[in-house]
């Protein structure tokens, strides 16, 4: 397993890579693995003949940098689970000064309606700061293939409009979301949780699917705020949002109108580590 810290060396093995009409896959992370992440890269490695991943913690795309500082890093047991896939795939773990040439600088890009919603109303730039790595980790890396989950829906539209903005060639890849046993979406984050504070998460994909039921026949706005009420009931839990949205535009709903499709969002703050969800709805 090849593990490279230089940007220059990326590109000599890209270069070569391209001679040999090898085709590329990339999978981008900020660590701390999961079977999530590790479902991306299976499927990068299977269908790709080189497969880099990534793994690099982006300081701008933290607008908080409390969040940013206690992200967490687990770096040994990262390479270890990508070597229990193949030892033949490739980990790039730049430092900040080599990934930004310097210090870290964010581009801002015109998002339209994709980004002044959900995530992008509670994190701004947020968005900004994920298209200015992809941005980059496009450039460097060339791929053919990109890989991404549809947990960060908001994000797969964000990646899709900037390789739209940018002309960038690259098929997207959007990989299903991965869950506990419970439904709760695995993430990085499921780590800062308490174990009762662990248990009791699972009502978050508990109310995607209940307001996936009944958001034909109930008021939205009355189903929402049951469902907000009794995920509120459990100690520190605090909803940021709830929200359902044009699966294409993200324009927020406030009446349903069925011929076009529509996803549930969630945001649910636990004493400051915050969860994010969705479910199509139709
Ligand atoms: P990170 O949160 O590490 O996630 C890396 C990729 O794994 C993303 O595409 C994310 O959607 C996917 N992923 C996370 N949890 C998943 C799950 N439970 N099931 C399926 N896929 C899952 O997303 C980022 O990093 C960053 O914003 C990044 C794109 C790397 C840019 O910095």
């Amino acid at each position: 397993m090849l593990i490279v810290y230089r940007k220059e060396k990326v590109t000599g093995l890209i270069n070569q890579a391209i001679l040999s009409k090898k085709s590329i896959g990339l999978v981008p992370t900020m660590g701390s693995l999961h079977k999530g992440h590790l479902s991306l890269i299976e499927k990068a490695n299977k269908n790709n003949d080189t497969v880099w991943v990534s793994i690099f913690i982006n300081p701008t795309q933290f607008n908080s940098p409390k969040d940013f500082k206690k992200y967490p890093k687990n770096l040994e047991k990262d390479i270890d689970l990508i070597e229990s896939i193949s030892d033949k795939i490739n980990v790039f773990i730049p430092n900040e000064k080599e990934m930004y040439d310097g210090m870290p600088k964010l581009k801002i890009y015109d998002f339209k309606s994709l980004d002044i919603e959900l995530e992008g109303k509670y994190r701004k730039n947020h968005f900004n700061g994920v298209a200015t790595i992809v941005s980059k980790l496009l450039n460097l890396f060339k791929p053919n293939n990109i890989y991404f989950g549809e947990k960060d829906y908001q994000q797969t539209l964000i990646i899709r409009e900037l390789v739209r903005i940018e002309k960038i060639n690259v098929n997207i890849i959007i990989c299903p979301t991965v869950r506990e046993k419970d439904g709760l979406a695995l993430s990085s984050r499921n780590n800062l949780l308490s174990d009762s504070e662990r248990e009791k998460s699972s009502i978050i994909f508990v109310s995607l699917n209940y307001l996936k039921k009944n958001f034909n026949s109930l008021k939205l706005e009355s189903i929402k705020k049951s469902i907000i009420k009794s995920i509120q009931k459990n100690k520190n839990f605090k909803v940021e949002y709830l929200e359902i949205a044009d699966s294409t535009t993200l324009q927020i709903q406030k009446k349903i109108n069925s011929k076009k499709s529509y996803r549930a969002f969630i945001c649910v703050n636990i004493n400051d580590v915050r969860l994010i969800d969705n479910l199509l709805l139709n």
